[in-house]
């Protein structure tokens, strides 16, 4: 925390809907820092993204890097439009080069039904969903971005899990269930993996095993990706805390968003020893942008978050429980807003003025 006891968040807007979403989860934070005895934040906005790559030739400048260095934490918008692009065709990714940058190697997906919010699955609003899926963020089948090896007659791309990134991400996902269970959750970490096939994670499985006497409270099992995806559609309110390899998690955190009604209420976090990245999980959709129809709540909730793992780390129980309050809002703004992304009439400023009336 900075010498004048507030939190200095480093604020990246990003493109698209990315900046129009931005703005009311600011004032969101503002509602809840004038509500919120002992909490105060400092916000310094900063450039990163696709369009200021077609202004100046950087997608991620050097000063923006130093500023999320100092800051005690990231809030950033969705970056990229397709119709900007580096010469090899490539997308602007700053969301990606951060994670590499400062080593976010936890990235945390939760997947909660907001009532009121639509579910695919049958049951789902009896029962409820409320999970959170841990995607190893920075090695995986990743590790191998850009070192692909393709000739005429074959094609390879290698899968690396490392011991040292593998420990820090079972600890901070058996952290993550043991927190959960003191608030009335399960405490149950399940790693997802394909370890019938390939022995890379059945030597995950034993470093699991090394890891969990430490969170003796913490119940673990074992989980084959193909068993958990259709798992995950039958009963997604069996699981409590999942952990799994870069590309599982990938795909299956899409499946997660999907569950709970949609990429708008879907927030996110990229989490490291020292730094995070909080956003949400969708992108900057170009076919919406600039008509006031973005759902604002997956990033209101990416915010909530931020105030978590802020608590958390500095042991500042206030901005815990300031998350609570606004996933309470939000939840209570849900009995009566319907986002236009669910095929109602409500857009950005709606939603925003209801969650902001219900802090
Ligand atoms: N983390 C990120 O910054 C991130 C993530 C995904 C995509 N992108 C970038 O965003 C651009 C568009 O990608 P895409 O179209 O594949 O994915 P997208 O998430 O932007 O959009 C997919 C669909 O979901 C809808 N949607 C997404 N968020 C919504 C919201 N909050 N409210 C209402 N509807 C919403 C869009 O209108 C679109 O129909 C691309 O340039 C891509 O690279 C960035």
């Amino acid at each position: 925390m900075s010498a004048n006891d507030a939190f200095h968040i480093a604020v990246l807007p990003g493109d698209g809907i990315g900046i129009e979403v931005m703005a009311p989860t600011l004032e969101v934070l503002r509602k809840v820092e004038a509500t919120t005895p002992g909490l105060k934040f400092r916000f310094t906005e900063a450039s990163a993204g696709a369009i200021h790559y077609k202004e100046t030739g950087k997608s991620l400048p050097e000063e923006t890097v130093k500023l999320c260095d100092g800051a005690d934490a990231i809030l950033l918008g969705a970056c990229g439009l397709p119709s900007i692009r580096y010469p090899d065709n490539t997308e602007i990714m700053p969301q990606v080069e951060l994670r590499f940058i400062f080593d976010l190697y936890a990235g945390v997906r939760p997947a909660r039904l907001v009532k009121g919010a639509p579910s695919p699955i049958v049951g789902a609003q009896e029962h409820g969903i409320d999970f959170v899926l841990i995607r190893e963020s920075t090695e995986g089948l990743f590790a191998s971005m850009g070192k692909g090896v393709t000739t005429h007659d074959e094609a390879r791309e290698t899968l690396v899990v490392t011991r040292n990134k593998t420990e820090r991400l079972f600890d901070f996902s058996l952290r993550l269930a043991q927190r959960r269970k003191k608030r009335g959750k399960e405490g149950r970490l399940t790693l997802v993996d394909k370890a019938n096939v390939f022995k890379a994670f059945n030597w995950q499985r034993d470093i699991l095993n090394e890891r969990k006497p430490k969170f003796a409270d913490v119940k673990t099992d074992m989980l084959y990706v193909d068993a958990c995806a259709a798992m995950m559609v039958k009963k997604p309110w069996d699981f409590d805390v999942m952990v799994m390899e870069n590309m599982f998690g990938d795909i299956l955190s899409d499946l997660a968003a999907g569950l709970i009604g949609g990429l708008g209420m879907a927030p996110s976090a990229d989490i490291g020893d020292k730094h995070a990245v909080f956003q949400p999980c969708h992108g900057t959709a170009p076919d919406i942008m600039g008509q006031g129809k973005a759902n604002p709540t997956a990033t209101i909730l990416s915010a909530a978050m931020m105030l978590d793992w802020l608590s958390d780390k500095h042991d500042l129980p206030a901005a815990g429980e300031a998350a609570v309050r606004i996933e309470n809002a939000v939840d209570k703004a849900y009995e009566t807003v319907k986002p236009m992304e669910f095929g109602g009439k409500d857009g950005t400023a709606a939603i925003s003025k209801a969650v902001l009336a219900a802090l």
